[in-house]
């Protein structure tokens, strides 16, 4: 249970480096599981997210080795029973679904609880399993999924009422790599992170075309073989410390970023009043705090719009920003637990509906502060960043679930911050 305490007023300057993607790392971590031969997966964040995926695989009996961002992965004897203990703590480990389904013809997985951003439910993953012909049975808290004669491709279509799903269609992506014949999603959601996941999985020897569009096209193979893959970028740790260069940045120079990904980010970010400087390559971004900031009404949707992720850390600046900015999230209505904190801090936010209506104020005053998801911990750390005092921020296991060394990239770039063992 660490805190991170944060004194406000210092500026940043200086340069990091981006880490790779969570939410990339772990649906390929996943993947490992669909060929018994070995996978050399790079720049894997280390983060407690990726480390519970890592022990699930593990507890499967997976061969796990992990050093410095490098994940090998063998899964040559395969258990089809995901633990609850483990999986329990993480949404993102129904991505084991898909991958055992197809390798193993069972799968067991815990249906994942609900959680503070709302209610997570699957129904789309479990549509897109059935499409294929799984056989599914919902038991004390448990999904089993059988298809003993093997998978079989199918058209379908994955939209729900919020839009696509990504792990959604990453598991019925990963599943219909060993079906046979061809498996159409339509509606599929296209983020960056999906791609790379089909990528890897072409890599490995899988038919996929089309992803990073609505409709993904993939032709069943018998099997896949072993490979070495580099995970893209963190678009949303880059999307962060963008913001937290907007707030109180003097020139803070993001490496190891991919300039496409960040287009919706650096929309905002520049509509806000602030500058970001691609070079050429696309690969590194130079950010500088704006002279006059100004207010901008925000809605997130799937890629390449606005995405959720960047929902809290944009609210936090914006709380400081002169102006009145109107956030909407119709992907997560309900994730605006951090407008509570960052109102104890002296935001003057009204919530409602799916709505965030915030006045910009001059200054925040330090507080005691409570992290309830991971990014919501990663806006009050801007916020803090920003306010007047010593801002002590508890429960930091939500920010280490997904932002690698925080505290040492912040410290890097010349904030005073401390992470304090509780
Ligand atoms: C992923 C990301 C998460 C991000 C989210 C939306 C990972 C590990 N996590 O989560 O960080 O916030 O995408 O960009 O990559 N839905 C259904 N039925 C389903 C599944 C989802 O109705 O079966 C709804 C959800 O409630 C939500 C919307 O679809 O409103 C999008 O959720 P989804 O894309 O599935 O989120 P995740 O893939 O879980």
């Amino acid at each position: 249970m660490d805190k991170l305490v944060v004194h406000g007023g210092s500026t940043l300057k200086g340069a990091i480096n981006i880490s790779g993607s969570k939410n990339a790392s772990l649906p390929i971590l996943a993947a490992a599981i669909l060929t018994g031969e070995d996978c050399i997966i790079r720049r894997v964040p280390d983060v407690s997210d990726t480390n519970y995926m890592i022990q699930i695989l593990s507890a499967l009996g997976a061969d796990v080795e992990r050093s410095s961002g490098t994940v090998r992965i063998t899964c040559a004897d395969i258990m089809d029973e995901a633990p609850y203990e483990l999986v329990r703590r993480m949404r993102a480990s129904i991505c084991v679904m898909g991958p055992l389904l197809a390798r193993k013809g069972r799968a067991v997985v815990s249906l994942p609880g609900g959680c503070v951003i709302g209610d997570r439910p699957v129904d789309l993953h479990l549509k897109g399993m059935k499409a294929l012909g799984a056989k599914i049975e919902m038991e004390g808290g448990n999904i089993t999924l059988t298809a003993p004669n093997g998978l079989k491709g199918a058209e379908m279509d994955l939209r729900g009422e919020s839009g696509p799903t990504v792990l959604g269609t990453d598991n019925v992506m990963m599943a219909a790599t060993l079906a046979e014949g061809t498996t159409i999603i339509n509606s599929a959601a296209a983020e960056p992170e999906v791609l790379d996941l089909a990528n890897f999985l072409n890599s490995l020897g899988a038919k996929i075309t089309g992803a990073g569009t609505r409709r993904i096209v993939i032709e069943g193979v018998k099997e896949l073989h072993g490979v070495e893959h580099t995970v893209i970028p963190d678009r949303i740790e880059a999307g962060t410390f963008m913001a937290a260069a907007a707030l109180v940045g003097e020139g803070v120079t993001l490496n190891r970023v991919n300039q496409e990904h960040l287009t919706a980010i650096t929309q905002a970010i520049v509509k806000s009043g602030h500058i970001v400087k691609f070079n050429e390559a696309g690969d590194s971004c130079f950010i500088q705090r704006g002279e006059n900031p100004i207010g901008v009404d925000l809605n997130t949707s799937p890629y390449p719009g606005y995405p959720t992720d960047m929902q809290a850390q944009m609210t936090a600046l914006l709380a400081l920003t002169p102006g009145i900015s109107v956030i909407k999230d119709s992907i997560f209505p309900q994730r605006f637990m951090h407008c509570a904190e960052l109102k104890r801090m002296g935001a003057d936010i009204k919530t409602d509906h799916g709505m965030a209506i915030v006045r910009g104020v001059k200054e925040l005053s330090a507080a005691p502060v409570m992290a309830s998801d991971l990014r919501a911990s990663a806006a009050l750390v801007l916020a803090a960043l920003k306010a007047k005092g010593t801002t002590e921020i508890s429960r930091l296991y939500h920010i280490d679930r997904g932002y690698e060394h925080i505290d040492e990239k912040l410290l890097m770039l010349g904030a005073n911050v401390e992470r304090v063992r509780v």
